[in-house]
């Protein structure tokens, strides 16, 4: 038997290190797991309406009367000028909505609206402050000339190479060449900054519209002995159904060869939702970890008998580690290492301790950094700081014994994606520091660590572009796919500033 985890739904096991372990119940239509589960579906589906009306709709129902349809004030205070005469941290908000400002003659809400109705209006003021404080924040600026400054390093910006059709991740091979993949399906080799005119063959076919694709390219840690190269991409099941899948194989000439594969799930599980893919790897130097989404099922990501919304680890060849968290649970899937995520697009190690760093994209505000712990549930949907797309609230927790916090959360979302762990030595002010991209906001963000904390933070630049992927280049210096909006995209370099 091949040693890739291949999850068939017919065997419903799968080998680690020789013993079996039975987790999938998929097979027997009406088990145990798949009622219990289905119970949980409704409840939360039940919940999420019980939850309230949309923030938008409520704000023109019961607030734009005073404070005008667009926020903008009228018979009361303009509630997007961040100038907050109660209060502007949530809790402060919260209280005011919910007790009223009687000396004001603002009313009392806490009667009228649930906790996750007040929660939604709260993220629905600070998303709309946002879009008016950034009127830039649609278009995106080419590079920047000359040097630029930031706190730890002034630096410039130069194009590596474009022409991109969304660049979705970087690999270096070790001869000086560059590996791009665009999420349309193809791995692109670079060499000196130009791009190779015919794209590597022997892909397999993706699943490409939405936000599936081809994502993450991966170099084994040994590549120079073994020659893996890794990618994570949608993978097409029927009817227009896909899921995120990983394959390896090595790089003969311009094809792709000795494929093997290292995860996939049964064609049944795949489901027709073209969100939440997930699709980061990552190596600690021996394990490999990835994410996947929780494709467009609400609250699949509490349940640990699926792969839906968790961090998975395996051995490089696709074995689940004896040490995993949940080998031994019944009926969970021994690949998980952490649960309760909605969509994760980033994750990066730190060499020295092995620490692992997650972001993930929340709906409607609610974006997460994470620091990653083995086993821990990270809450979602159960907590959440953001709301639905449309407006409805997901809960009014956003905390709970036994689910973790974010080590930092952004409300309204800027799209969290790509980290990275900085080890290089062309920037010595940035050394040992996590940097992290973002798509929608386009930001560049540096976070100075303290044991699992943020002990600082520095916007570095915004408005170059949605940051797909941050690399490391063998120079030291720091490289980004970035996507640029309207089309094109392209991959930069940051390099230090040299004084002449
Ligand atoms: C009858 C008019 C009225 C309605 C309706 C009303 N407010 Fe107010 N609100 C006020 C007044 C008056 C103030 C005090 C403004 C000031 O500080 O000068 C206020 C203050 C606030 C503040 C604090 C602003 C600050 O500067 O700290 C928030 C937040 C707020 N309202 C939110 C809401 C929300 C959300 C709703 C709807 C659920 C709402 N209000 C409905 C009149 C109203």
């Amino acid at each position: 038997m091949h040693l890739a985890s291949t999850y068939a739904l017919s065997s419903c096991r799968i080998r680690t290190r020789g013993q079996e372990v039975a987790f999938l119940r998929m097979a027997a239509p009406y088990s145990l797991t798949s009622i219990v589960f289905l119970f949980a579906t409704i409840g939360l589906a039940h919940a999420q309406q019980g939850n309230g009306r949309s923030a938008p709709a409520l704000f023109q129902d019961r607030c734009a009367g005073c404070h005008g349809q667009n926020l903008e004030g009228g018979k009361a205070s303009s509630l997007l000028d961040q100038k907050w005469a109660h209060g502007g941290d949530d809790a402060s908000l919260e209280n005011t909505i919910r007790n009223g400002l009687p000396v004001s003659g603002m009313p009392a809400f806490g009667t009228v609206l649930s906790d996750a109705e007040i929660r939604a209006l709260i993220v629905f003021i600070r998303e709309s402050a946002t879009r008016v404080g950034n009127p830039e924040m649609r278009g995106s600026h080419p590079l920047p000339d000359g040097p630029q400054s930031s706190e730890a390093a002034t630096y410039r910006m130069e194009l590596v190479s474009s022409g991109f059709d969304v660049p979705w991740s970087i690999a270096f091979l070790p001869d000086g060449r560059m590996l791009v993949t665009e999420r349309p399906g193809r791995l692109r080799v670079v060499k000196d900054g130009a791009v190779a005119p015919e794209p590597v063959s022997g892909i397999p076919d993706v699943w490409a519209h939405d936000e599936g694709g081809l994502f993450t390219v991966l170099l084994h840690p040994d590549y120079a002995k073994n020659g893996w190269v890794y990618l994570s991409f949608a993978d097409p099941g029927e009817k227009n159904t896909s899921m995120t899948k990983i394959i390896r194989g090595r790089l003969r000439g311009n094809a792709f060869v000795d494929q093997e594969t290292i995860f996939n799930m049964p064609r049944e599980s795949y489901r027709e939702s073209g969100m939440s893919f997930g699709g980061r790897l990552v190596f600690d130097g021996r394990y490999l970890f990835f994410s996947v989404g929780e494709r467009g099922k609400v609250g699949d990501a509490q349940q640990l008998d699926n792969p839906y919304g968790k961090i998975h680890r395996l051995h490089d060849d696709g074995r689940v580690p004896d040490d995993n968290p949940f080998v031994h649970t019944p009926g969970a899937m021994p690949s998980i290492w952490s649960f309760g995520h909605r969509n994760p697009q980033g994750l990066a190690v730190v060499p020295e301790t092995g620490e692992l760093w997650e972001t993930e994209h929340g709906p409607r505000g609610g974006d997460e950094l994470n620091f990653i712990r083995r086993g821990a549930n990270y809450g979602w949907p159960v907590i959440t700081h953001g709301m639905n797309y449309d407006g409805t609230p997901v809960s009014s927790l956003t905390a709970k014994v036994g689910m973790e916090q974010p080590v930092r959360h952004w409300t309204p979302s800027i799209a969290t994606c790509p980290i990275l762990f900085y080890t290089g030595d062309a920037f010595p002010g940035w050394k040992n520091q996590l940097f992290l991209g973002s798509l929608a906001q386009q930001e560049f963000l540096r976070f100075t660590l303290d044991g699992g904390k943020i002990s600082h933070e520095e916007r570095v630049f915004k408005n170059r572009g949605r940051v797909r992927d941050i690399q490391q280049g063998p120079d030291g210096c720091i490289y980004l796919a970035l996507e640029i909006p309207g089309g094109g995209g392209l991959v930069a370099r940051i390099v230090p500033d040299r004084k002449p």
